[in-house]
């Protein structure tokens, strides 16, 4: 038996599970999620749902990779055997892997609709322009399946580069480098954003919160971006926490992944609100918030073509250091068991997203809305994924608290988490009983929705 690969150092894990939570969860749907949910009230019980949920999930999590030292189907072989508990739980394994092929298919296609703003903003195409002709130009790229076809190719195939070059040649190069230069980029944005837009109008709409804007609604948002963000339940973490040195604390090292991956999203939700107010546009604007709005923020503002280009830059970036966590696990996965070369592993994995992927291209124009097929089935082919993914990661996470909190043996626990006794109570009553009722509480409320 060969030794278990490691990451380099002690703080890669960190970098790399940052790396994987900061993407488009941070940047495009946080603040839209924001917008859409009456502000401040939503930061709030967002806030507490990651403290909650997210935090003691993401313990498990890796807690689960670290155990086993393998990828998360196998990883869930080896510790149901080793500890005689039901083969059921090997489910969450299986239930990452097909739920992550899911998310990277759409995630692809998305992310390329960055790659195109990038370009559009860097030739200066939109300096000037209307609002209306801008919005158009958003409507002209979703019904372009060629553009985002080759948008979502070559997104596909960068984060298959990486991966393929192996998680210390690929991965934790790639993220040395990348981390850094997107933080740095971050922090001009959010600079040129408090000088040239309205931070004030930003912070207010941030941080004041009416109680009366918390509806249920709400909740069952902060509760699904909370998974989404923190990159939860669907195998990321787990395959990432098997190369997790021996010597990193669990606990410390979730507390400072859920801290930054929530700084940067209120951090690019200051800059963005504060441009978009700036510019007195409308905060609640759905998805569209980061390709119309805030295009048009930029197309008024000096020098606002460059700092809209980085921006897009960061956007693509951050995107595909989390599109590598969900090659990694399936990836993992094939070497592992079929005993295949990385490079063809990583072909497989990303040749099958690729083709899912083309649902997804064909939801914004052959099968819109007012298509035969949307209409038979009332939902356009990327709602499916995206409702599937949205009862897939809370399950997923839901199994692994459970296993975590009741089928692990306490020796294993306190082996792997090397914390003091309190902490060790706290965590285990909150995936014993608060993050699963909270879970639960989600599906009474999402399932009823498969028939409407
Ligand atoms: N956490 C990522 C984001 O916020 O954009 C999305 C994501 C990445 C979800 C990897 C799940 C995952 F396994
Ligand atoms: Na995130």
């Amino acid at each position: 038996m060969s030794s278990p690969k490691i990451w380099t150092h002690k703080g890669t894990f960190l970098l790399a599970a940052v790396g994987s939570a900061v993407g488009l969860g941070n940047l495009w749907r946080f603040p839209y999620l924001t917008g859409e949910n009456g502000g401040g009230a939503f930061i709030l019980i967002y806030a507490l749902t990651i403290t909650l949920v997210g935090i003691p999930i993401l313990i498990a999590e890796s807690l689960l990779g670290r155990a086993s030292r393998k990828s998360p189907i196998m990883g869930m072989q080896y510790l149901t055997k080793s500890h005689n508990t039901s083969r059921g739980w090997r489910a969450i394994g299986w239930m990452g892997a097909f739920a992550a092929f899911i998310i990277l298919s759409f995630y692809s296609v998305i992310a390329g609709w960055a790659i195109h703003y990038a370009g559009l903003m860097f030739s200066g195409s939109m300096v000037g322009a209307d609002a209306d002709t801008i919005s158009q130009s958003f409507g002209a790229l979703l019904a372009s399946p060629g553009l985002l076809l080759i948008y979502h190719t070559l997104f596909i195939l960068a984060s298959g580069l990486i991966v393929g070059l192996g998680i210390h040649k690929g991965i934790e190069s790639g993220l040395r480098f990348m981390m850094p230069a997107l933080f740095v980029i971050l922090m001009i944005v959010l600079g040129y954003g408090i000088i040239a837009g309205d931070a004030g109008a930003a912070m207010r709409f941030l941080f004041t919160f009416n109680l009366s804007d918390l509806s249920l609604e709400g909740w069952l948002q902060a509760m699904g971006q909370s998974f989404f963000t923190l990159s939860l339940g669907m195998g990321a973490i787990m395959a990432y926490g098997a190369y997790m040195s021996s010597e990193a604390s669990l606990t410390r090292t979730a507390i400072s992944i859920a801290f930054v991956d929530t700084a940067i999203a209120l951090l690019a939700g200051i800059a963005i609100f504060s441009l978009v107010f700036g510019s007195g546009l409308e905060a609640s604007q759905g998805p569209g918030l980061m390709f119309v709005t805030l295009p048009i923020a930029f197309s008024e503002l000096p020098a606002g073509w460059l700092i809209g280009g980085v921006f897009f830059i960061l956007v693509i970036g951050a995107a595909l250091t989390s599109a590598i966590s969900l090659v990694e696990p399936v990836a993992a996965y094939l070497v592992e068991r079929f005993g295949m070369s990385r490079p063809v592993a990583v072909g497989i994995m990303i040749v099958l997203c690729w083709l899912l992927g083309l649902l997804t291209v064909f939801s914004f124009n052959i099968w819109s809305e007012d298509s035969f097929s949307h209409q038979l089935f009332g939902r356009s082919p990327f709602d499916v994924l995206e409702f599937i993914t949205n009862i897939m990661m809370p399950l997923g996470g839901l199994l692994i608290a459970l296993f975590a909190g009741w089928a692990l043996s306490r020796k294993e626990v306190m082996r792997e988490m090397s914390t003091n006794e309190n902490w060790f109570h706290i965590w285990q009553f909150l995936v014993r009983f608060v993050a699963p009722t909270a879970v639960a509480f989600v599906f009474l409320r999402t399932i009823p929705q498969i028939d409407g």
